[in-house]
């Protein structure tokens, strides 16, 4: 029995660093039967992303397997039998609800225990629920989260029973914009309630939030700030009926859809494993501070090398490169080698509507607003925003770049050049295209 259920490497989780990791292992010669990814979801490793936007789209909307891993980042797609033809056990609608590093055995919900030589832990994170703050009639039916592809069928389905009809997205951060923008394409009457005085408050500049924050307001969307759902009631057939906010407005709704933040998923290595910034704390390889027990994705808390900072970073481009750092990582050990520690330069990204943005870096210092003068005839908005931090360019944002703008701001973020800001609203995209 045991030897059945045994590996030399186990993945726990089934989603973005996952599948990386996987394609990471053949590269570095894995042989048939090493490895076992466990995941609670019923599908192989999927690009998550495609969820809060395309999946959810009226026409042509995108559905597995177009978007298995790794074609994200323009890689092979890996579909289940690219899985079996490595011989890695896909080990699939399997929730470990046990682990114990000591003995070095993982327990399913349904009993089976597995035994690993070396384990990469890559459970990602959970939706936060409203009830966790204790907001009435939050289980009431047609309010939704976004974070597995169930979850997303489960929309998709209301989308369509629904049609047309009034949408409240809670939150205004990245599934907040994302699921706003996807509602209103589908029709529905939307209104985005959030606490803060301007969306993605965590990122975006009071300019740069003003610019969306418009943009969705002229496409219909009613944006509601600085207060928060209390309350919620359903009608006699348990579906979400109205929405009660804090600031005593009272909204009409057919679905609700919420994202008010993730959580790291560690509660099953609690107690176990060295923990910092709510996450599994790394070194530079990915390493936890049990050996043979290595942490990637959503809940690393990992050296910020750049910044000399620990964090835990909770988008996709990380998740890709800490699943193929660490697998390097643990391959070079076992060859009594080492490779160089993770130096992570932040990239973030999102699409609304017909709009695109990416960031590169830190947001931190002084953001230097600046539109396009280089391209003032283009049709599609194009500006952005440089932050300097002790004199230093640090952060830089771009709607509607160009992929070699794009390429230029990373490298700009990456260099950190000493720039004032008045040169910096001089050559606005321009710096970009010379960077
Ligand atoms: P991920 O969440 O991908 O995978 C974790 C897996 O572990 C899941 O399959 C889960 O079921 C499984 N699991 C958890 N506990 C388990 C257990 N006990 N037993 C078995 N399996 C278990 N980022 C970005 O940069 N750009 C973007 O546009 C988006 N868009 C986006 C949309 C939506 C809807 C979400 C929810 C998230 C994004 N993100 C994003 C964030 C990005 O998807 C996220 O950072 C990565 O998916 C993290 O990868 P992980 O592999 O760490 O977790
Ligand atoms: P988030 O942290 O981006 O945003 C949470 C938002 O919740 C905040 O901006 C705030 O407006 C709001 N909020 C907090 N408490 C609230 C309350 N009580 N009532 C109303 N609003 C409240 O988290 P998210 O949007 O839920 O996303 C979940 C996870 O998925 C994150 O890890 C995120 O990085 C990831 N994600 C990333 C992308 C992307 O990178 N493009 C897209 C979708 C999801």
């Amino acid at each position: 029995f045991f030897e059945e259920n045994h590996f030399k490497y186990i993945i726990v989780g089934g989603g973005v660093a996952a599948g990386y990791a996987a394609r990471e292992f053949t590269r570095q010669g894995l042989q048939p039967g090493e490895l076992a990814i466990i995941s609670k979801e019923g599908v192989a490793p999927y690009e998550r992303p495609a969820l809060s936007k395309s999946y959810l789209f009226p026409n042509e909307a995108t559905r597995l397997p177009s978007f298995h891993v790794c074609v994200g980042s323009g890689g092979e797609r890996l579909l289940p039998e690219w899985y079996k033809k490595k011989g890695i056990e896909l080990i699939l609608g399997t929730e470990i609800v046990k682990a114990d590093l000591a003995s070095k055995t993982i327990t399913s919900a349904s009993g089976k225990i597995f035994r690993y030589q070396t384990l990469i832990i890559a459970t990602g994170s959970e939706a936060i629920k409203l009830k966790d703050f204790g907001v009435q009639g939050a289980d009431a039916k047609s309010i939704f989260y976004l974070r597995e592809i169930s979850d997303a069928d489960k929309l998709v389905e209301a989308i369509e029973a629904k049609q047309k009809g009034k949408a409240v997205v809670i939150g205004g951060g990245y599934i907040g914009l994302e699921v706003g923008a996807a509602m209103r394409i589908n029709g529905f009457d939307v209104s985005m309630v959030y606490p803060e005085p301007w969306c993605m408050n965590r990122l975006f500049s009071p300019d740069i939030a003003s610019f969306y924050e418009e943009y969705y307001s002229n496409k219909g969307i009613k944006l509601i700030k600085g207060t928060v759902a209390v309350g919620f009631e359903a009608g006699p057939n348990g579906e979400v009926k109205t929405v009660k906010l804090k600031n005593g407005q009272v909204l009409q709704a057919d679905i609700v859809v919420v994202g008010v933040g993730g959580r790291p998923l560690t509660t099953l290595f609690k107690g176990q494993v060295e923990e910092e910034k709510g996450g599994i704390k790394t070194d530079g390889l990915f390493r936890t501070s049990v050996p043979d027990v290595y942490a990637v994705g959503d809940v690393a808390t990992f050296p910020m090398k750049m910044y000399k900072d620990m964090r835990r970073v909770e988008h996709v481009d990380h998740a890709r490169k800490s699943a193929e750092q660490a697998v390097k990582a643990i391959t070079a050990s076992e060859d009594g080698k080492s490779i160089e520690e993770y130096d992570y330069l932040p990239f973030f990204y999102s699409r609304y509507f017909d709009l695109s943005w990416c960031f590169y870096g830190d947001n931190v210092g002084e953001p230097v607003f600046f539109k396009d003068t280089v391209n003032a005839t283009s049709t599609k908005p194009r500006f952005g925003t440089y932050w300097i931090h002790n004199g230093k360019v640090v952060g830089a944002f771009l709607e509607g770049g160009t992929a070699e703008e794009n390429t230029g701001i990373a490298k700009i973020a990456r260099l950190q050049p000493e720039k004032k800001k008045e040169e910096l609203e001089k050559l606005g995209m321009l710096y970009a295209r010379l960077a």
